[in-house]
């Protein structure tokens, strides 16, 4: 009989699924006592990691020259997180450093002086807005702004990264995402856009980045979030989603972003917020199910979340630029499609250093990592509540209730009371 030989990628599986399970394995034969601590989300020591990182970058940081508004978007919004806030200074260089990066002609560069790109553009916007307060929301310029989307606009219906740069569904997602929040979203930004991320959805039924690619974590959220911010999630197959979304959080309890890779942190938010959306989806998915109305999917129940009001009609507010205000508003019809307790000891025991968090075992810290783990935490703790707003119970916290963080909106990943300042300040305009 042939022998048979481990290909690469099997080996390496093994390697990670030994050493996660080695981890749990040494935690859980501890006494409880001693078990406890590493369970503790060691908030001080991320926040001062955090914190520091913002004043000072070491020589290494050099290669992130072009990423500089993601730096600080992804500082910033793990800051907030963590329920802290940056101090009056570090806040103020903050803005005026990313008002350095603002083109004369619309858009952020990633850094002053350098070319206009919508992953920037999205960072900047991000954490202008979670830095909130008149300075730094006044400090965008939406016109200009507006010009750049614009331009980007491909004729395809799909949006490009930057002048003459690619088409895909990243560049779809971030266009959408800070034009909605700015409230500049209208008919000749969103014209075909829908068309171009349903032609990403493959037949495993998660969204790659361009049509024929492989459908990937970080695609699919961009590609779902910008579909509910357009108003057109019902053009996506929804039970297809799920059914790849589901099979992506593994043995090793964390999500892996594709089929037949290893586990990674930071898709606890892109794989665990696609599952945030979906479970706000419940009436579409119905629908397409040919279920009827009356049918319930396993409900988070009142008496989970103490909210009594919830399947009250709420107000909705009228207009495409309200579709992510509407959709926050809206309750969870079911319950989250992802092991949140498993997702929660991987984070919290294999990606969690000293300070910051990592993808997996034997890599190390970065600021990436440490946003996108967090963000995941996030929605981990929070899709137990129906309402946006309802704290958690104790018993969805893995660890003490101390380690709570705060909820996110899940379309732009963006703290909750931050967005709904910059909806109220831009609303306005
Ligand atoms: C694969 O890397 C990674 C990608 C193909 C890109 C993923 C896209 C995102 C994370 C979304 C970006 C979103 C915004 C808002 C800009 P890999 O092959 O190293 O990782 P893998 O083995 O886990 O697939
Ligand atoms: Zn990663």
């Amino acid at each position: 009989m042939a022998k048979m030989t481990a290909s690469k990628t099997q080996e390496e599986q093994w390697m990670v699924q030994n050493q996660v399970f080695r981890i749990y394995d040494l935690v859980y034969r501890l006494p409880p006592h001693a078990q406890s601590v590493n369970f503790e989300l060691r908030r001080d020591d991320h926040i001062e990691y955090l914190t520091r990182s913002l004043t000072q970058l070491g020589p290494n940081f050099t290669v992130l020259d072009a990423n500089r508004p993601w730096l600080c978007y992804w500082i910033i919004h793990s800051i907030a997180l963590l329920g802290d806030c940056v101090d009056d200074n570090l806040e103020s260089d903050a803005i005026d450093f990313l008002r350095r990066c603002q083109d004369p002609n619309g858009g952020y560069g990633g850094g002053p002086g350098q070319m206009p790109h919508l992953a920037t553009t999205y960072a900047a916007i991000n954490a202008l807005l979670t830095l909130g307060g008149h300075k730094s929301l006044s400090s965008i310029n939406r016109e200009k702004l507006y010009s750049f989307l614009l331009r980007m606009k491909d004729t395809s219906g799909g949006f490009r990264m930057h002048d003459g740069g690619e088409v895909d569904v990243r560049a779809c997602y971030t266009a959408i995402s800070v034009a909605s929040v700015l409230n500049i979203l209208d008919e000749r930004l969103t014209q075909n856009v829908g068309d171009y991320i349903i032609s990403c959805q493959t037949y495993e039924g998660g969204i790659s980045g361009e049509p024929g690619a492989e459908a990937h974590g970080g695609y699919t959220f961009c590609g779902l979030a910008a579909m509910v911010l357009i108003n057109e999630v019902h053009r996506l197959d929804l039970p297809g989603l799920i059914n790849w979304v589901v099979f992506r959080q593994g043995i090793e309890c964390g999500f892996q972003g594709r089929t037949n890779k290893l586990v990674d942190g930071c898709y606890s938010f892109w794989q665990g917020g696609v599952a945030a959306i979906i479970q706000r989806l419940h009436l579409m998915i119905k629908e397409q199910l040919g279920l009827s109305s009356t049918f319930k999917f396993d409900c988070i129940t009142e008496s989970d979340d103490d909210s009594s009001d919830t399947d009250r009609e709420k107000p909705m507010l009228e207009g495409l630029n309200n579709n992510g205000y509407n959709f926050i508003k809206g309750s969870k019809g079911m319950r989250p499609l992802f092991n949140s307790m498993a997702l929660q000891q991987y984070i919290l025991l294999c990606t969690q250093e000293e300070a910051g968090f990592r993808d997996k075992p034997g890599k190390r810290r970065d600021h990436y990592h440490t946003c996108y783990v967090l963000s995941g935490l996030s929605v981990c703790h929070h899709c137990n509540v129906k309402e946006a707003e309802t704290p958690p119970l104790p018993k969805d916290v893995m660890g003490p209730y101390s380690n709570l963080l705060e909820p996110v909106h899940p379309l732009y990943n963006i703290v909750l009371d931050k967005y709904y300042e910059a909806h109220e300040f831009f609303a306005r305009l």
